[in-house]
């Protein structure tokens, strides 16, 4: 198999995460629950994930990293604590469902919401975001990366937007952490949400949030935390405060190992060949008639953009496109929606959806080139068929 949906999740990751996933499940025990070695050697695991993220990050107190099963998790968190009944959020049609939904809930529960259009590229309209502001205006929620047509958003602008306007800045990194730098300071971000199992080639299972310090967030879930185990109420220190519960630490020690591979590699190293291989199939595909590719081609010659092309051919539904190209081609991608229902709405592609192509530091040339081949034959073919 052809693997190009990494941006749904990563299915090559360095053989150190899965050694570190299996050598865990042996012999690690419950962090903060006993004085014995695995339980030692679990807490330690941990605290070092925790120190390695934030740094990535440059996020300097580990305690303020706090571990969740996936972004979606982290997003629900800093969303229900931060926007309460009566405040204003500015979003943007890029987000996935993982941000908009937990939205929509919140202004069923008084919050107000403006969503921010693109423009036919799919390119935030900055230009309206200074009258989207208004005296109950808490804060910006918005993705780095469009998980359907990978254009960026330039978070150190909206970090400074909020800065400048008293805002909170919740970032979605799900798309880019561990391909893009993202730096908690100086991108003046207050909340940064993250999921392990994409970019940082860590397992499902895990993901988490850095809490810049003087944001306070409330858990929706409470219960055991290995210290002051005779209150009622949950620790408020952090990160005791946002996790309840026995820890996912055999993924996290995955996610330690993954993030160790990425320091040794070097997330521009990965960031220059996912784009490289993300140019190839752009390249390969931008001249096949019959064939829409969606998004900011000025960004995909220039790099900056996450390594992701979404395209159509012809009229072909795109569930119908995938299916072809997974059992004629061996080739795995995502169609269909993609939880990114505004997106489509912007892009005029709600019926046909669109065929996404995601790539990761491990895929080939070759790979590419028989992607660019399949979509050609496809599209040949289509036109053969009179449907073009
Ligand atoms: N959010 C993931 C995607 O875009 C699952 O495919």
């Amino acid at each position: 198999m052809i693997y190009l949906d990494s941006a749904a999740t990563s299915l090559h990751r360095p053989e150190s995460v899965i050694q570190a996933v299996c050598e865990g499940m042996q012999c690690l025990g419950n962090p903060g629950r006993g004085a014995y070695d695995a339980a030692l050697e679990a807490g330690r695991t941990v605290y070092q994930a925790r120190k390695k993220i934030g740094s990535l990050f440059g996020m300097e107190d580990p305690s303020r990293v706090v571990f969740t099963a996936n972004v979606t998790e982290a997003l629900n968190l800093a969303v229900s604590s931060l926007f309460g009944p009566g405040s204003h959020v500015i979003t943007t049609c890029m987000e996935h469902n993982s941000v908009l939904r937990p939205l929509y809930r919140q202004e069923s529960r008084g919050a107000s919401l403006t969503i921010l259009p693109c423009d036919e590229a799919g390119r935030l309209r900055y230009d309206l975001l200074e009258q989207a502001v208004r005296s109950e205006t808490k804060g910006i929620v918005c993705t780095h990366a469009s998980n359907l047509i990978g254009n960026l958003n330039d978070i150190r602008r909206i970090g400074r937007f909020c800065r400048e306007h008293g805002l909170l800045f919740v970032l979605d990194a799900a798309q880019t952490a561990g391909i893009f730098p993202i730096h908690m300071e100086q991108d003046q971000i207050d909340v940064l949400c993250f999921t392990g199992h994409k970019g940082l080639l860590g397992p499902q299972g895990t993901g988490g949030l850095c809490v810049r310090n003087g944001i306070e967030l409330e858990s929706f879930c409470v219960g055991g935390s290995g210290v002051q185990s005779y209150r009622r109420e949950q620790p408020r220190q952090m990160p005791e405060r946002l996790e309840a519960g026995t820890a996912n630490v055999h993924g996290i020690a995955g996610l330690l190992a993954a993030v160790e591979w990425l320091e040794e590699t070097g997330i521009s190293e990965i960031h220059r060949r996912e784009t490289e291989l993300m140019q190839r199939f752009y390249r390969g595909v931008c001249e096949i008639p019959n064939v829409k590719v969606y998004g900011d081609a000025a960004l995909c010659s220039s790099g900056e953009r996450a390594p992701v092309i979404a395209l159509n051919i012809g009229g072909l539904p795109s569930d119908e496109v995938c299916d072809e190209l997974a059992q004629e081609y061996g080739i795995a991608v995502r169609g269909g929606a993609h939880c990114a229902p505004l997106m489509h709405e912007a892009l005029g592609t709600v019926e046909q959806g669109a065929v996404r192509f995601s790539f990761c530091f491990f895929n080939t040339e070759e790979e590419i080139d028989c992607a660019v081949q399949a979509v050609r034959k496809i599209a040949e073919e289509e036109v053969e068929n009179g449907d073009g």
